[in-house]
């Protein structure tokens, strides 16, 4: 079953002449459970695509449907609350929440749904990130990398259908970033979650299930890695 199914997507910014075609009539389908890479060059519209997908921004024209819903034609409350519930969000502006210690921020997205975390999910999120000791830290106190892997961990808690990343280990060293992708792996493996991620490091990219690559806003597919 595909998870998302993206048709004929257009995102024109502006108009006349400042208009900037972000993106040109992108079309592609995602199966449940699938980590997807997306590259291309800074300025291509991969961030744009992610946007779309996330319903942060409209397109100009075309469709996105997530889990067979056809996201905007949802009335906004409905569609926060479906945002809020299906899809976690990585991206490289962590906005953690200051005054909230590194377990509050990462269980806040269960409260504002009402619900209790599970508390083993959320030891086994901290000593992934390696934030267990920095549990009761505030962000101020953090390195950019450990507020990364806060916002990463954020992301998980809900076990979100679907995670899109944009750049999410931009901040890391390639150990705490090779941790952080096989975390994303396992997730998506264990869960059926699937991801959606940016990346400009091509070796990260070659290790997902499928590759998409976005061309001054026009999408090619790389192919499906054999299992
Ligand atoms: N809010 C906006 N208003 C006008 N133009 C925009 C806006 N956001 C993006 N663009 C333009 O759309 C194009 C695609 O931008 P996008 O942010 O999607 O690129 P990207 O592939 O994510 O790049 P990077 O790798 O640098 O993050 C760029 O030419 C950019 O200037
Ligand atoms: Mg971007």
């Amino acid at each position: 079953m595909n998870l998302l199914e993206v048709n004929s997507v257009c995102k024109t910014y502006g108009s006349g002449e400042t208009a900037v075609n972000a993106l040109k009539n992108v079309s592609f389908t995602i199966p449940k459970g699938e980590f997807a890479a997306v590259i291309g060059e800074s300025g291509s519209g991969k961030s744009t695509l992610l946007n779309m997908i996330g319903a942060l921004d409209t397109p100009t024209s075309g469709k996105v449907w997530i889990d067979g819903n056809d996201i905007f034609r949802m009335k906004d409350e409905k569609l926060t609350i479906f945002r809020r519930r299906n899809i976690g969000f990585i991206f490289q502006a962590f906005n953690l929440i200051p005054e909230l210690n590194v377990e509050q921020n990462i269980t806040f997205p269960l409260l504002l749904d009402y619900k209790k975390p599970d508390q083993a999910y959320v030891e086994e999120i901290l000593a992934v990130l390696s934030l267990t000791d920095r549990r009761n830290h505030l962000p101020r106190q953090l390195s950019g990398g450990q507020q990364q892997r806060v916002a990463i961990g954020r992301a998980l808690i809900t076990r979100p259908m679907l995670i899109l990343a944009d750049e999410p280990t931009g901040n890391l060293d390639s150990q705490n970033s090779n941790e952080v992708i096989s975390l994303l792996k396992t997730a998506s493996k264990r869960y059926q979650q699937t991801i959606i991620m940016i990346t400009h490091n091509r070796s990260m990219a070659s290790t997902a299930d499928r590759v998409l690559q976005v061309s001054d806003g026009v999408l090619t597919h790389l192919g499906v890695y054999a299992e």
